[in-house]
């Protein structure tokens, strides 16, 4: 298996609903997750760009959480309807998206 150009890792941690912490997975991560997985395999890009489902990441007031590295880019409150952006502005482009990139304090 060749080595990706980037690495993608979604938070899939869950928590029950009322728990104070919340859970990427209670704010829709899944459903980023199977976007990421369809637009990925649909655009032949499988062997470029490696996905990997993960625990809790940290900042999960600020989920779904998706962690992009080499960049070690942290993005928060991702939807399914973000993907597009991330493929090609961060993972074709080598262009961060800027209006999903948690607070720096946060990362
Ligand atoms: S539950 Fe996703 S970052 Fe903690």
């Amino acid at each position: 298996m060749p080595k990706p150009e980037k690495h993608i890792f979604i938070c899939l941690n869950s928590r029950p609903p009322g728990h104070p912490k919340g859970s990427c997975t209670l704010t829709g991560a899944q459903a980023v997750l199977t976007e990421f997985a369809e637009q990925l395999e649909n655009r032949e890009l499988k062997g470029r760009f490696r996905l990997t489902r993960t625990s809790c990441l940290g900042p999960c007031e600020a989920g779904p959480i998706v962690l992009v590295y080499p960049e070690s880019v942290m993005y928060g409150g991702v939807q399914a309807g973000d993907v597009s952006d991330i493929i090609d502005g961060h993972l074709l482009g080598d262009r961060p998206v800027e209006r999903l990139r948690v607070p720096v304090d946060v990362w």
